[in-house]
């Protein structure tokens, strides 16, 4: 049956329509800009992008229907890495830092993710949602549709099952997408800090059957660092990850060289993150296994550390991503455009790169590219309209330029739960 257009957005200035896959080199300034166009959704998904919708598709009489003059239309942000649920603050840590104390000695010092872990160890699966409500309405406020979302702040069997869960049922609710990351290897909690190895096989015995057979996650992330997990413990959970069927993703090269992008190369990973220290060689194998790298721009600023090699990374073929890492210890921020900004400003990319980063390539870094991150017909309908003429004034208004409309599956959404 024909399906009747529900949405139109009328003779648009800028559509941004990120079509045509995942974009690597020079396609990644390639944003797909139509002008003075027609976009027509219906039944959430897009139906027609092109002139005159009206004569060219049947349109329902109730159909909403938008101006589109003097605005810029385009996809809705993908967030590729969130550590979106914890309880309490880092505070004290944050004043640490800015006092001259590493991101690392404040670890070893036993606050850091542990103190996290602590907090969201006490709190309730309503409180957590709560909080994690809290952040959404800004995400989406700030143009977020799709959120990555990964646990590692419970890092025992029963809390870091509490935090899938708090996950799950908030994908379930169905008001943004939502992928799972299990991250069980976020750090050796306290209890095994003589012990690894018991805590390794924790995750490998219990906690990763346990994930997959309560289908609670499909992504499985290490935190693959100096002072965190090796590269053999990581290489032994994620092929184990990968053998239960989790895709898999890596925090790499963060903190320290280690060589966790060439480890996520190895193993299929379909994203390595964070990638500060990355080196050559994990760049060509990146490149070559169509590894996606998402960057964190929020984290690199916050922490006041270095840059990865975003050009390189670039001229040599690696699909760039984009994700806020919001968590709060290395990145209290939950918004794409600010990271958007950063990713300009503080990582020189343009904004043409940007914009395909936290759309189209994050969608693929999610493996949700057949279904999200670009404005085509036949994708869903997941759209943001900003009231400026231009599309440059994303990063142009630092962090002010807030989306007019955020739409997610064809119809408007303001609020979490709203
Ligand atoms: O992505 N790197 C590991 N995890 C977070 C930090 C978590 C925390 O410090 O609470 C990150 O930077
Ligand atoms: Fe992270």
């Amino acid at each position: 049956m024909l399906i009747e257009a529900d949405l139109i957005i009328k003779n648009i200035n800028q559509l941004i329509t990120c079509r045509g896959g995942v974009k690597v080199r020079e396609g990644l300034n390639d944003i797909g800009v139509l002008e003075g166009i027609d976009l027509a959704c219906g039944d959430g998904k897009i139906l027609y992008v092109g002139k005159n919708a009206f004569s060219e598709i049947p349109v329902k009489r109730d159909a909403v229907i938008i101006n589109g003059e003097n605005k810029i239309v385009m996809p809705g942000f993908v967030d590729a890495h969130t550590h979106l649920i914890y309880a309490g603050d880092r505070l004290a840590d944050w004043k640490r830092r800015m006092s001259g104390f590493s991101y690392q000695e404040i670890g070893r010092k036993g606050s850091g993710i542990m103190s996290t872990v602590y907090l969201t160890r006490e709190a309730s699966e309503e409180l957590l949602i709560d909080y994690a409500a809290k952040w959404l309405n800004i995400m989406i406020e700030n143009g977020t549709t799709t959120v990555e979302i990964k646990s590692g702040y419970g890092l025992d069997f029963k809390n870091e099952i509490k935090i899938l869960r708090v996950a799950k049922q908030l994908k379930e609710e169905g008001v943004l997408d939502v992928a799972i990351t299990f991250l069980g290897a976020h750090a050796i909690p306290e209890e095994y800090k003589n012990d690894r190895e018991a805590y390794i096989k924790l995750i490998i015995e219990e906690m990763l059957p346990y994930v997959k057979r309560e289908n609670l996650a499909e992504f499985c992330d290490v935190f693959c660092d100096e002072g965190y997990f090796s590269i053999e413990e990581s290489k032994r959970i994620l092929k184990k990850a990968k053998g239960y069927g989790f895709k898999l993703k890596i925090h790499a090269d963060e903190l320290a060289y280690t060589g966790g992008a060439e480890l996520a190369a190895e193993l299929g990973a379909i994203s390595a993150e964070h990638l500060i220290y990355i080196s050559q060689e994990g760049i060509n194998r990146l490149a070559e296994e169509r590894t996606a790298a998402v960057l964190l721009p929020a984290t690199s600023f916050f922490l006041k550390s270095q840059k990865p090699p975003v050009k390189k990374m670039k001229e040599n073929g690696v699909i760039l991503a984009l994700g806020t890492d919001f968590n709060p210890g290395t990145a209290f921020c939950p918004s794409m455009l600010i990271t958007i900004g950063l990713a300009c400003y503080y990582y020189d990319m343009s904004i043409e790169e940007a914009i395909n980063a936290a759309t189209i390539n994050s969608a693929y870094s999610i493996g949700l590219i057949d279904k999200l991150g670009s404005i085509e017909v036949g994708k869903q309908a997941d759209i943001l309209i900003f009231d400026v003429p231009d599309y440059s004034y994303l990063a142009y208004q630092f962090a002010l330029c807030k989306p007019w409309k955020v739409i997610k599956k064809g119809k408007e959404i303001k609020t979490f739960r709203g």
